[in-house]
């Protein structure tokens, strides 16, 4: 782990607070390991993408993925302050679900609050089920698919049809519940692990 501590002026307390510690913890929990390569899906301005980067370390990386410029502006701006260069790889894409990683490339998927944009539409399981099956491809061999979800009462599917969905693919492991930020507040909501077996 990078002892140093992560500091972007304009954030507030408890941003910093998260990136420096209790977001390290957070992913601890979710066994998040010294070395790991994460894939961040949905990364927006890092709020799991820094403390991650805190945590794998210069032998990790945190592949940083969004579809809109300023989000992957963002992040690259940051990785620059706290230089974190060499462990932030920002990933801009179209919106198409194609990662370009390799095969295999990463220990642990982060997937937070981005199911819920996707399943609000007509079209969702089946754009969903090509996430998470492109997601699976990327993942190493009994890496992990970390996944919370947010406004439930938007979207256009049950929550039964988005995990067996997510099933398809990867196995449910844990389901916990757990403090992390959502936007910039913290809140308890339940983190799903899955595994590739
Ligand atoms: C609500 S934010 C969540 C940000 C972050 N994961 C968090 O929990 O703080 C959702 C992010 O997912 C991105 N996103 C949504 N659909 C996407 C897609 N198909 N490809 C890439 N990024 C996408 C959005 O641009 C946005 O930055």
């Amino acid at each position: 782990m990078t002892k140093k501590n992560f500091l972007i002026p304009e954030e507030s307390e408890d941003l910093k607070e998260w990136y420096n510690s209790l977001g390290v913890q957070f992913l601890k929990k979710i066994s998040v390991k010294k070395g790991f390569y994460i894939l961040d899906f949905g990364c927006r301005t890092g709020t799991y993408t820094f403390p991650a980067a805190k945590l794998v370390g210069p032998k990790g990386r945190v592949f940083a993925l969004d579809c809109e410029q300023e989000a992957i502006d963002e992040i690259r701006r940051k990785s620059i302050l706290l230089d974190l260069t060499n462990i932030v790889v920002p990933i801009k894409t179209d919106g198409e679900l194609i990662i370009p990683l390799e095969d295999g490339s990463a220990d642990l998927t982060l997937l937070y609050d981005v199911i819920g944009i996707i399943v609000r539409n007509k079209d969702g399981i089946k754009v969903l089920n090509q996430l998470i099956k492109e997601i699976q491809r990327i993942t190493k061999n009994k890496g992990e698919l970390s996944v919370i979800f947010k406004h439930i009462d938007r979207w256009e599917f049950s929550k039964e049809q988005v995990m067996s969905t997510i099933q398809q693919f990867f196995t449910l492991i844990r389901k916990e519940s757990i403090q992390h930020i959502h936007w910039n507040f913290f809140e308890i909501d339940i983190v799903y692990t899955f595994k590739k077996e």
